[in-house]
């Protein structure tokens, strides 16, 4: 196979934070080739020195066998190298199609035309979007979607997905699979960044693994498994993904939503949440999960319908008003809700409850703070320079663990977590996992919203289902199953069994 790329001994420090140290990586034509490591590890910093994003301090760049210079991501476009970034990078107030043309505008071409080239593109990777929509207001999948589909107006070469699936669906993501398998049978290269292994072991030729900005080796996928890829991760094989529910001791009622209302995706939703319990609410991208959570948390109006919170009616017409009566929401565009980038981590993490670090006079009592702030940290594994390091100069991963962090330490009674563990590395899941099963020994009640069917299933006592923004039914662990979950999603059922049919 022809080498599109290469990159050889490539260094790069940030003050005094060595992200690369002489790390080599090569691309081939028609391959899929994985770049796994824990956050933190350099996949991103990596691939930023190949779209000219970040010029290395040490190292050389080959393209087609030449050596070159990349000044900056438009020298590398010209080259045919497109990166879809971890942190989606489009322009929240353009329409689809400004986005996907951005750069060529407006020329010669019309309005009309733009429209309609965007609307092929995104057509031919499957997905039906307007291109006049405001790409702000669609939903995190779908900006995903515009993006690829911007990468694709342009001839490409070499293609990076920095962490494409954590924003999608198991459907979509299946799609974007085909995408990609499309992409390499025409001879493009590409890497493919992702904390989801069994993908990986899928979709993948070849696996690069890289720890604390080194390479710690390439390997074809099919030689290896995915146990001895996590050794080569973390060091260490993990004992078990989920730790044990054990016997959760799940207590009177804390949380009970009755015939909730709100806006279009949120249609007479009822159910409760006991104390000690860990409830899922599964179901597919744009059911309307996300809404629910956003509803009880007074981040969008109710229409209509009542919330209990340990018996007392709730009124919260603002998160501030839910954070008060000790509900506490982990989001999951962290970007837009979850964390203030140039702002220091440790302030990050005690923003939602800076009563229990303010004293009586109102000074910041330091030293809790940091014990509080450094506790949580480790025990998420966080990799940082210090807790004062602005959130911005976190990896992807890592920036996601400070939002949790946050809700750890802002505590409440009732915690809603929206896919926690997106784009987080599978040594800091399990961690996660642990802290979860604390918060129900700790008698709160816990709502996981997930697209990794997998992760409900293993963390929670009973999963609701959720389809078109209507609560459709409940699974309950002897029913665990992805089938039985889409089936429920869609048709409000278990699937079929074939028992009782006539043969
Ligand atoms: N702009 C920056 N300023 C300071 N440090 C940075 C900057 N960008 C990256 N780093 C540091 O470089 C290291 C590697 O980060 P990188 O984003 O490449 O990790 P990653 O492997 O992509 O992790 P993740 O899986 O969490 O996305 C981290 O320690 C990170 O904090
Ligand atoms: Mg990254």
């Amino acid at each position: 196979m022809t080498e599109l790329a290469k990159l050889v001994a490539i260094s790069k420090s940030f003050g005094g934070v060595r992200a690369l140290v002489e790390a080599d990586f090569d691309v081939k034509a028609g391959e899929v080739h994985a770049l796994l490591g824990e956050n933190g590890a350099g996949k991103s910093t990596l691939m930023r020195v190949l779209s000219g994003e970040m010029i290395p301090n040490d190292g050389e760049i080959h393209l087609g066998g030449e050596r070159v210079e990349l000044r900056d991501p438009r020298d590398a476009r010209a080259r045919g190298i497109a990166v879809i970034h971890q942190e989606l990078a489009l322009a929240p107030d353009l329409s689809v199609a400004e986005n996907i043309f951005l750069g060529e505008l407006p020329g010669v071409i019309g309005w009309k035309d733009l429209n309609r080239r965007a609307r092929q593109l995104i057509e031919r990777l499957g997905f039906d979007i307007d291109p006049k929509r405001i790409v702000g207001s669609l939903a995190v999948a779908h900006q995903q979607i515009v993006e690829i589909a911007k990468a694709l107006s342009r001839d490409v070469r070499i293609i990076v997905f920095d962490e494409p699936t954590a924003v999608l669906s198991t459907q979509d993501a299946e799609r974007l699979h085909e995408i990609i398998k499309g992409l390499r049978a025409n001879g493009v290269g590409v890497v493919y960044i992702s904390h989801r292994l069994e993908e990986v072991f899928r979709i993948s030729d070849r696996v690069t693994v890289m720890k604390d900005g080194q390479v710690v080796g390439t390997v074809a996928t099919r030689d290896v498994t995915i146990d001895k890829v996590i050794r080569m991760m973390v060091g260490r094989s993990l004992a078990a993904m989920f730790p044990d529910k054990g016997e959760r001791k799940i207590g009177a009622v804390r949380l009970e939503a009755s015939k909730l209302n709100a806006g279009r995706m949120v249609r007479d939703v009822s159910f409760s949440l006991r104390a000690g319990e860990v409830v899922g609410l599964g179901g597919l991208v744009g059911s309307g999960r996300t809404e629910v959570a956003r509803a009880i948390f007074g981040a969008d109006p109710l229409d209509s319908g009542t919330i209990l919170l340990d018996g007392k009616p709730l009124h919260a017409r603002s998160p501030r008003d839910a954070v008060k009566a000790g509900i506490g929401l982990v989001p999951e565009d962290r970007k837009q809700h979850g964390v203030v980038l140039d702002k220091p981590i440790r302030i990050n993490v005690t923003m939602a409850r800076l009563a229990e670090v303010v004293n009586g006079l109102g000074f910041l009592k330091s030293a809790k703070e940091s014990g509080l702030v450094g506790d949580l940290a480790r025990s998420l594994k966080l990799k940082a320079e210090s807790i004062d390091a602005p959130v911005s100069s976190l990896s992807g991963g890592n920036q996601q663990k400070v939002v949790l962090a946050k809700w750890f330490h802002a505590g409440g009674d009732v915690i809603i977590l929206d896919e926690p563990t997106r784009g987080v590395d599978v040594g800091a899941k399990s961690e996660i996992y642990g802290l979860v099963n604390k918060l129900a020994e700790a008698n709160k009640a816990v709502l996981v919203i997930s697209s990794e069917h997998q992760e409900l299933f293993g963390l929670c006592d009973r999963v609701l289902v959720m389809g078109e923004g209507e609560l459709r039914g409940e699974l309950r662990p002897e029913s665990y199953s992805e089938e039985n979950l889409l089936s429920m999603a869609m048709t409000g059922r278990l699937t079929e069994t074939h028992e009782g049919m006539p043969s």
